[in-house]
C-alpha cells in the first residue's frame, strides 16, 4: 500500500507547478514589473493558474509519448498522469471563470477597439481559449471510468490526432494573444519573457513530443 503511494508524484509535482508558475507571475508582474500589489489575488494570480494548467496538461499529454521516444520517465510521474489532468482541467475552469470576470476594455485594453468592442486578434484568441477549453472537457471525460467502457469514446478522444488539435488550440488562443508582444523582447520587464511566452514554449516542446512519441 505504501509502495503504491510512494509511487504516484502527483502531489509533488502539482505543488511545484504551482509554485513556480504563480512565483514566476509575481516575480514578472509585482516584482520586476510594475503591476501594484492589490492586483495579485485576481488579475495576476489568473496568469499564474493558467501557467499551472497550461505546464499540468502538457505534462500529461507528453510524459506517456516521451517515455515511448526512450527518456526514462520515472514510474511515480507516469502514475501521475491522471492527476495532473484532471488537476490542470480544473485550473483552466477557475481561470476561464477569472478570465470572464475581468473582461473589460480597463483591465486588457489591448484586446479591445476605441468602441469597446474586440480586436480581431483579441477574437481569434479568445476563439482558441474556448474551443480548447470545450475540447479539454471532452478529454477530461475520458478519466471517467463509467465511460472507460465505451471504447471507441475513448480510442478518439486519447487518440494522437485529438491531442494534437486540442495543443493547436491552446497555442492559437496564446499565440493570437501575444504575439506582438514576443516580437518585441525589449519591452519584457527585465529582459523576463511574458507568461505567455513561457506557456506557448511548453506548448511547442510538447506538440514535437507527441507528434513523435505517440501512435
Ligand atoms: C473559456 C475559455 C478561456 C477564456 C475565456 C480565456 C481567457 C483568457 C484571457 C482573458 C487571458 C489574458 C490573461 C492576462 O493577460 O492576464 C488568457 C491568458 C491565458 N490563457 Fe486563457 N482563456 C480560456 C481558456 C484557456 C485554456 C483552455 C488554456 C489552456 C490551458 C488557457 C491558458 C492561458 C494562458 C497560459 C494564458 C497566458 C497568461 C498571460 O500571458 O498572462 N486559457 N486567457
Amino acid at each position: 500500500m505504501n509502495n503504491d503511494i510512494a509511487k504516484n508524484s502527483a502531489g509533488r509535482i502539482i505543488t511545484i507547478v504551482l509554485l513556480f508558475s504563480i512565483g514566476y507571475a509575481i516575480l514578472r508582474y509585482h516584482i520586476v514589473g510594475a503591476v501594484p500589489w492589490k492586483d495579485f489575488p485576481f488579475f495576476i494570480l489568473n496568469k499564474g493558474i493558467s501557467l499551472s494548467a497550461f505546464i499540468l496538461l502538457t505534462l500529461n499529454f507528453g510524459l506517456g509519448p516521451l517515455n515511448n521516444l526512450g527518456a526514462k520517465v520515472p514510474e511515480g510521474w507516469l502514475n501521475a498522469r491522471k492527476a495532473l489532468g484532471m488537476t490542470g482541467f480544473l485550473l483552466v475552469l477557475i481561470h476561464a471563470l477569472m478570465s470572464f470576470m475581468l473582461f473589460s476594455p480597463s483591465v486588457y485594453g489591448k484586446f479591445f477597439e476605441t468602441d469597446g468592442t474586440l480586436t480581431m486578434l483579441a477574437g481569434l484568441s479568445m476563439l482558441g481559449g474556448v474551443l480548447a477549453f470545450v475540447v479539454l472537457w471532452g478529454y477530461n471525460l475520458s478519466f471517467q471510468t463509467h465511460l472507460r467502457e465505451d471504447k471507441a469514446f475513448i480510442q478518439f478522444i486519447t487518440s494522437r490526432t485529438f491531442l494534437l488539435w486540442a495543443m493547436l488550440l491552446g497555442a492559437a488562443h496564446l499565440f493570437f494573444m501575444g504575439y506582438e508582444g514576443w516580437l518585441n523582447p525589449s519591452g519584457w520587464h527585465g529582459g523576463i519573457p511574458l507568461v505567455s511566452v513561457v506557456a506557448f514554449a511548453c506548448c511547442a516542446v510538447c506538440y514535437v513530443i507527441l507528434l513523435f512519441g505517440r501512435e
